[in-house]
């Protein structure tokens, strides 16, 4: 397949030299580019700033916002046999960027924020024709049932649930599921893992149309 993978998370500008982010480590991201790259796969890796390597045999580019991220997904989604989210993409962005670096004044401030594109959505709800779209749902409670109602609404081939614990962290608890099937725990386990596991699930139930 060739697999398209996001990883990282993006950065929302408030002036030239301060950004809103995540803690996301791009870790998952480039643990699946890895997984599939052993498998066999062709990969582009879209990854929002991290500080892993990139494997050296993977399409590399890079991009630092939602709105970027998006653009590097438009580009790439048609050509593409399976589309893994595993970027922590910003939900919202400062609505009026400024052009220079803002200055104190001692006074508290406010900045608006206006809502970014959902690429999982824009992806699997809009655009998929017979691509295999993964996406991942972090959630603080009610995890099954909130990541299922993603599964569906985002018309998704796969979720990956897990808590906010994983950010960051070297092994963590998922939950997958796919429309159809029960679902599946990896418990503890490491990124390597359960990038393996995504993977070759993807790989086994993927049927190119053309
Ligand atoms: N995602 C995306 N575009 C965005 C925001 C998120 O494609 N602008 C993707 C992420 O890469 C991930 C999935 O959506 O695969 C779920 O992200 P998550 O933050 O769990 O859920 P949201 O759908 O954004 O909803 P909420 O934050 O309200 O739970």
């Amino acid at each position: 397949m060739r697999i398209l993978i996001t990883a990282g998370g993006t950065r929302e500008y408030i002036d030239p030299v301060r950004f809103i982010s995540n803690a996301s480590s791009g870790k998952m991201g480039y643990a699946l580019a890895r997984k599939a790259l052993k498998a066999g796969h062709k990969v582009t890796l879209i990854s929002a700033p991290t500080s892993q390597k990139p494997p050296g045999e993977a399409k590399l580019v890079n991009v630092e916002t939602a709105a970027q991220m998006f653009e590097a997904v438009k580009k790439h989604f048609s050509r593409c046999d399976c589309l893994i989210m595993a970027a922590a993409v910003a939900d919202y962005t400062p609505a009026r960027p400024a052009g220079t670096k803002i200055k104190k004044t001692g006074k508290s401030m406010t900045i608006k924020l206006k809502p970014t594109t959902d690429i999982l959505k824009w992806a699997g709800k809009n655009k998929k024709k017979d691509q295999f779209v993964v996406g991942f749902a972090l959630e603080d409670n009610n995890v099954r049932e909130r990541a299922e109602k993603k599964l569906k609404e985002k018309k998704l081939n796969m979720i990956v649930a897990n808590t906010c614990a994983a950010i960051g962290a070297e092994k963590s608890t998922v939950q997958i599921k796919m429309p159809g099937r029960e679902w599946l725990e990896l418990s503890k386990a490491s990124k390597a893992v359960i990038a393996g596991k995504i993977v070759s699930l993807a790989g086994s139930i993927y049927k190119p149309a053309r």
